[in-house]
């Protein structure tokens, strides 16, 4: 048995202003699912956090073209996220949210602690103004034209269009998004800092140890940032009205800009949690255990806050784990067009799951997952993996098997008899398999792991194939017998290998194997009450996971259950009609 790790796995919180779609599943959130599932398979001590940003200027201006609140959005969007990771099977030890007083506390305590230990200095900057609506316009309050790509509509935080993070004062042909003018002028107002010139040695040190294991893409982009020596201040404040209040004497009108105090969120999350189960110092086992390892599942748009500035922020904060890894990955684009919401060129995770099961969406993007580049879902691959991957190969395979076991061996699974070569190179294959694809998920290789589970049901259906106990049953019991009993071992080892895939087939197969239980553990939301706010979390509790991830035996007798199909056929043509409906919702028709 190997060393148990503390792992933490998180993923970039989402703004809560909205619906997901496939391209933030692919992007972040599945790839953690399927890393800590199998974590925990392997009995490793697992905690996944994360939770909805709700500050910002994406959810004040979304707010205010609605004409409600930012609390009414966040209380709108939060639980429909929550039910998107019930219905996807994503299951975080702890979904919470940034609007909570526990997140609050933590955050000022970061702030003071940096401003305090002298990572954080104050000093005036230039924002612009709008001399219509007298006051400053923050990130998002302020759109015009990108300086480096020309894009018509960036936002002064960061163009849609070339990724990149901007400045708002370089913007050409600024706008002022609260009442479309464009009377602004350039004006100086105080705010505070984070020092990341300070930072930069200290980085330089930790991104020079051992990062062999990082993704080439990330490491290659952090070193050089950090080898140009070029880092600056970055202000940390903002003049607006929603977010968390600056925690400094005279300051308490303004806000922290929300990215200083989102990636907090790693961290609070975990004090949130340790407090909801009773024990308030668990959080030391991933944040003080030098041997702990953090995870950070984002997007590509995310790597500078994840490989520069929160291990900054934890360096300045003193004594906490910076990240293991940060296995960014990039875009999913759909039908050969970049996902864009405004665009409405979109496929929304809750609207298709109202369709179709979840276990096809989780199969085919994580087989197509953008870990090494950006890559282009069609709803025609869709329909191919679920029908030839899915129903064809692996759900064929466990169907025959369970179905041939409970016509002729009394829906029991038949004793042996010897086994010949091809018993035990099946065998052994599937033994083998817990090896190479446990080192593949290790290794954050989503896609190249799952190949290998696939390549193992391919070989499955090829030995029955040659094997026909179909024809085996009519001279020779004890032969048929055989072969059952080893493809029920390996249909039995598919389930675990294929759990952190498809927990929610893997379960189903699992009953029909003649198991009782929850293959992964439990999943609910929990309602947090504090000074008149409710607060939905999301809670996952698999401390009696009744599977590990090894090979493992069905005993000869055990009682198999009446089998179903674990997968349904779908009608080629839905592929069109999916497309036709996408291409009608971008037109507006
Ligand atoms: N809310 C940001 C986004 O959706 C991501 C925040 S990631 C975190 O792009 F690190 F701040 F949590
Ligand atoms: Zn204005």
């Amino acid at each position: 048995m190997t060393k148990r790790l503390n792992i933490l796995v998180t993923t970039a919180w989402p703004y809560c202003n909205g619906d997901l779609h496939i391209g933030h599943i692919a992007g972040a959130y599945l790839g953690a699912d399927i890393f800590a599932r199998y974590q925990r398979l392997r009995g490793h001590n697992v905690l996944m956090v994360s939770g909805s940003d709700t500050h910002g200027t994406p959810i004040t201006v979304r707010a205010e073209e609605e004409g409600v609140t930012p609390r009414e959005i966040v209380d709108r969007y939060h639980p429909r996220i929550i039910r998107l990771w019930q219905e996807l099977g994503i299951t975080f030890d702890l979904y919470t949210e940034t609007d909570t007083e526990n997140h609050w506390r933590v955050s000022q305590d970061f702030f003071l602690t940096h401003w305090k230990k002298g990572y954080i200095y104050k000093d005036v900057m230039r924002q612009w103004y709008c001399l219509t609506d007298e006051q400053f316009l923050a990130d998002r309050y302020v759109e015009g034209t990108c300086p480096y790509c020309g894009f018509p509509e960036a936002r002064g935080d960061q163009c849609d269009n070339c990724g990149r993070i901007l400045d708002a004062i370089e913007l050409k042909n600024p706008r002022c998004r609260i009442c479309g003018g464009t009377n602004l002028e350039i004006r100086e107002t105080e705010h505070f800092f984070l020092d990341l010139a300070k930072l930069n040695e200290p980085l330089l040190e930790w991104i020079r140890e051992d990062k062999e294991h990082w993704r080439p893409k990330v490491l290659n982009y952090t070193r050089a940032q950090l080898e140009s020596g070029e880092l600056r201040g970055r202000p940390i404040s903002r003049d607006i009205t929603w977010g968390i209040t600056v925690p400094v004497p005279g300051y308490e009108h303004k806000r922290i800009y929300v990215w200083y105090e989102a990636v907090i969120g790693y961290f609070s999350a975990t004090v949130e949690w340790s407090n909801i189960v009773g024990e308030p110092d668990a959080w030391k086992t991933w944040w003080k255990d030098p041997a702990a390892r953090t995870y950070y599942f984002i997007g590509k748009d995310n790597i500078p806050f994840h490989t520069i500035i929160w291990p900054g922020m934890l360096i300045g904060y003193g004594d906490l784990n910076l990240p293991y890894d940060v296995p960014a990955n990039e875009y999913l684009n759909v039908e050969g067009r970049q996902l864009s919401k405004s665009r409405r060129w979109v496929i929304e995770v809750l609207d298709v799951l109202e369709r179709y099961d979840p276990d096809p969406w989780r199969y085919t993007l994580a087989a197509i997952m953008p870990e090494a580049g950006d890559v282009n879902f069609t709803w025609e691959e869709f329909v191919r993996r679920n029908n030839d991957e899915l129903v064809a190969t692996w759900g064929n395979l466990a169907n025959r098997v369970l179905n041939f076991a409970y016509r002729n061996f009394d829906g029991r699974v038949p004793q042996p008899g010897p086994f010949d070569d091809l018993d035990t190179a099946l065998l052994r294959a599937s033994e083998e398999a817990f090896d190479t694809v446990g080192r593949h998920i290790d290794a954050v290789q989503i896609r190249a792991a799952l190949r290998e589970v696939r390549r193992l049901a391919e070989e499955a259906n090829k030995y029955l194939n040659v094997k026909e106990p179909w024809k085996q049953i009519k001279g020779n019991r004890e032969a048929a017998a055989t072969t059952i009993y080893v493809a029920l071992q390996v249909v039995d080892r598919l389930k675990v290998l294929f759990t952190p895939f498809l927990p929610f087939s893997s379960q189903k197969l699992h009953e029909y194997l003649g198991y009782e239980g929850n293959i992964m553990g439990r999943q609910w939301t929990e309602e947090i009450e504090e000074e008149q706010k409710k607060h939905l979390v999301l809670r996952y509790d698999g401390s009696d996971i009744p599977v590990r991830w090894e090979p493992s035996t069905l005993p000869p007798g055990q009682q198999l259950r009446k089998p179903k199909p674990l997968f349904r056929k779908l009608d080629p043509s839905v592929a069109e009609e999916e497309v036709e409906r996408m291409l009608r919702m971008a037109s507006g028709r």
